[in-house]
């Protein structure tokens, strides 16, 4: 068992925001994936205040060892999902944690004071990779920034509050530590990276949204190190994620100091690299005390990934 922020977790694996839709999972295989859920919390896609249709197509450009996305963050808004999705994910047999953005203040007010006043939901991870309306510049890019806006939220609910830190800013664990002096009971990252893919004929930017974000293999080195600055800055609890595949990566996070490890992008190629990834983790931590009392990341292994077609 994982104690994290007062939640009892079974095992440090849970999802990254976006990557499963335990929703359609539950169509698919049934109560089957009920009996035996991957992560040992479930986080959902990020909602907004108003539903949002995404960006347009194309939305997925494969890269070398990861991919590019630009969704957009499509959602049916913070009613669509209160009606429609939390009655479906309250049935999921882990604490449910729902990731909110907001582009302004009293948006994020909005958002975590109706999250609150829902008992099915156990904390809350506020997505703070979005533009401020106001300066264009991503509101947890900057510390002084984050921290004001979390000074105004925080005292707004008494769930856990989780800030998904974005890696696209120029000192990530000074925002972490702005974040937990304004309160925040955990810090995860990384989110994606922002990047670019060209049209090979045209030349033009590929993707419907001009920019999106690289998740997966590529990404794992810049998670890692970012993680273990982070974790070495502030007490609070780490999640870390970005690129893990296989439990060595998940045991190179934990041993940088990250608390839960979230599997993203290895989710579209493995639906079932959750349990997967539990149980490698379980082989290397049972190795690894044995040998030493340490846990050894060890080598990582080189696989050949499809992302999928992009086209
Ligand atoms: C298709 C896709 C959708 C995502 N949607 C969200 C989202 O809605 N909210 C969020 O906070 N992060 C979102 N993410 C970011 C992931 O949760 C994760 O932080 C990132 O992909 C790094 O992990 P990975 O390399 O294991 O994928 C998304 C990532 C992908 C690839």
């Amino acid at each position: 068992m994982i104690e994290f922020c007062g939640l009892r977790l079974a095992h440090p694996i849970i999802n990254g925001s976006g990557t499963f839709d335990a929703i359609a999972a539950r169509r698919a295989f049934g109560d089957e994936l009920l009996e035996r859920f991957p992560f040992s919390a479930f986080v959902s896609k990020t909602i907004t205040l108003e539903p949002r249709a995404g960006n347009p197509p194309p939305r997925l450009w494969e890269a070398q060892a990861g991919m590019i996305n630009s969704i957009g963050l499509p959602n049916r808004g913070l009613r669509g999902y209160l009606q429609h999705d939390l009655p479906h994910l309250a049935q999921l047999p882990v604490p449910l944690i729902t990731n909110v953005m907001g582009s302004s203040e009293s948006d994020v007010a909005r958002l975590v004071e109706a999250v609150d006043a829902r008992p099915e939901i156990a904390a809350i991870e506020l997505n703070v990779s979005c533009p401020n309306v106001k300066t264009g510049l991503d509101i947890g890019a900057d510390p002084a920034s984050l921290g004001a806006l979390l000074r105004a939220v925080r005292p707004l609910t008494a769930k856990p509050l989780i800030v998904k830190l974005t890696p696209n800013s120029a000192d990530v664990a000074a925002v972490a530590a702005a974040a937990e002096a304004a309160g925040a009971d955990a810090v995860s990252l990384i989110n994606t990276l922002r990047a670019m893919a060209l049209d090979p004929v045209s030349g033009a930017p590929w993707l419907g949204g001009r920019t999106g974000g690289m998740s997966g293999p590529a990404i794992r080195s810049v998670a890692l190190a970012q993680v273990s600055a982070v974790a070495r800055r502030v007490a609070v609890p780490v999640v870390g994620m970005g690129g893990v595949a296989h439990g060595v990566h998940a045991n190179a996070l934990i041993s940088v100091g990250a608390v839960l490890v979230a599997v993203g992008t290895e989710n579209f190629r493995d639906p079932c690299a959750g349990a997967r990834i539990v149980e490698e983790l379980k082989s290397l931590q049972i190795a690894g005390s044995a040998s030493s009392g340490v846990n050894v990341p060890g080598p990582q292994p080189e696989v050949e990934v499809n992302y999928g077609d992009s086209s």
